[in-house]
């Protein structure tokens, strides 16, 4: 059997179990089963769904989906057999034939070992501040052993136990954020018990290490643009205060649903109809929009991060950003005009050629269009995000 679940199906039953954990959780809250913890409700149950699985194994998704169908359809059966007193045999054994049928998936695929915090949400946001605090918590607590750029080649690395992992790349984006935060604030241990990475508690606080944890992130997306090019995995837009013209202060985040274009140089470009200027240098000249004075600094160090430069050579950099607020494309300095290269955000498989249709000119007509056709769909752990 060949036949697999569309992406949108696929992504429809991520999201809908997710929904489901969320609601389930939510109820215990309310029974006092799931007091909080760390913030938020804790998820009481030493396994979750295994949402990676499903994002991995077509198979294992086909079969999950239908047996949530048949799941479905025997709760029909049984319900309306409640009102339908005639027809309750037949419905009956419908309801029978569809549970007896229903292709179960194996229970070790379907689930994986949960953490009270495995359905934490980060509460600090993905802020340019918040990543610049994490750094300095980064310097402080886990250089040692991770490395400065995040390889695992700290000074102490050698003479632990267990190498430590790259952060670097794919970990990050494959863990849930809530298991990433348990692990780093309690720690970690081998099979037989050893600890392998010590735990964070007091004095770090849990924003501390919420924003430790979005430094990883952003300085994984600069060492694989670095190493590769590209992003294999999105990233977001660090937010910041912006003052935009004839308007209140307000976030970057607060511009979803428009393009944006993050300029790094003071010299101003002309505006461009097709999206939103951004300055994050000090701007002499009546921009578009501009990073508030204060958040400047960090939007431009969290800035430098994601590219992989070093602060002192940000300027002459631009970055493209969808609608969605998905850092897309990234001009480098002395660039004339935009081509598909400047696409790094490849998210998905489709191979970096813009259509021969793209018009001449800058270029950039052919690289919005991809943004817009293709928005990413960040899958964390396999569950959306
Ligand atoms: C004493 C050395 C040491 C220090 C200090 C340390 N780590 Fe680790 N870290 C490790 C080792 C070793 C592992 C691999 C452990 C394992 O897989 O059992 C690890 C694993 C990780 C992982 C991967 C978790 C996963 O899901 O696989 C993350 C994320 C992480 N560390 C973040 C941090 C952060 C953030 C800090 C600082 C607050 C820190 N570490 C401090 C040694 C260290």
């Amino acid at each position: 059997m060949a036949w697999s679940l569309p992406a949108e199906g696929l992504s429809l039953l991520l999201s809908a179990l997710q929904q489901a954990q969320l609601g389930l959780r939510a109820v215990l809250h309310i029974l006092g089963l799931a007091p909080d913890i760390h913030g938020q409700p804790a998820w009481p149950f030493a396994y979750r769904i295994a949402g990676e699985m499903l994002a991995l194994d077509a198979g294992h998704a086909r079969r999950v989906a239908i047996c949530i169908a048949c799941l479905l359809l025997a709760g029909l059966s049984l319900l309306v057999s409640l009102a339908w007193r005639r027809g309750r045999p037949g419905l009956w054994v419908l309801a029978a034939a569809a549970l007896l049928l229903a292709p179960w998936p194996e229970p070790h695929l379907l689930l994986a070992p949960a953490v009270p915090t495995s359905l934490h949400a980060s509460p600090t946001g993905f802020t340019a501040q918040g990543i610049v605090r994490g750094q300095a918590v980064y310097q402080q607590q886990c250089v040692r052993c991770h490395g400065a750029d995040g390889r695992g080649e700290g000074v102490d690395a050698a003479k632990l136990p267990m190498w430590p992992p790259t952060l670097t790349g794919s970990l990050l984006w494959k863990r849930l954020d809530g298991e990433l935060f348990w692990r780093v604030r309690h720690g970690m241990r081998a099979r037989d018990g050893s600890s392998t990475m010590p735990g964070f508690g007091p004095p770090l606080s849990d924003v501390q290490v919420w924003e430790v944890l979005n430094y990883l992130q952003a300085n994984a997306a600069g060492q694989m643009l670095k190493e590769s090019g590209g992003w294999s995995y999105p990233v977001r837009m660090p937010d910041a205060a912006v003052l935009c013209r004839h308007q209140a202060p307000r976030t970057l985040h607060s511009l979803g649903g428009q393009r944006l274009r993050l300029l790094t140089d003071t010299a101003p470009l002309q505006e461009d109809p097709r999206l939103v200027s951004v300055y994050t240098a000090v701007n002499a000249t009546d921009p578009e929009c501009q990073a508030s004075a204060p958040e400047l600094p960090d939007l431009r160090r969290a800035l430098s991060l994601v590219l992989g430069v070093q602060p002192a050579q940000l300027a002459g950099h631009q970055l493209l950003v969808d609608r969605d607020g998905w850092l897309r494309a990234r001009g480098q300095p002395g660039q004339a005009g935009w081509s598909a290269s400047d696409l790094v955000c490849r998210s998905t498989a489709t191979p970096l050629t813009l259509a021969s249709t793209t018009p001449a000119g800058d270029g950039l007509d052919g690289l919005i269009r991809r943004m817009d056709d293709e928005p990413v769909r960040l899958l964390r752990g396999g569950f959306p995000h």
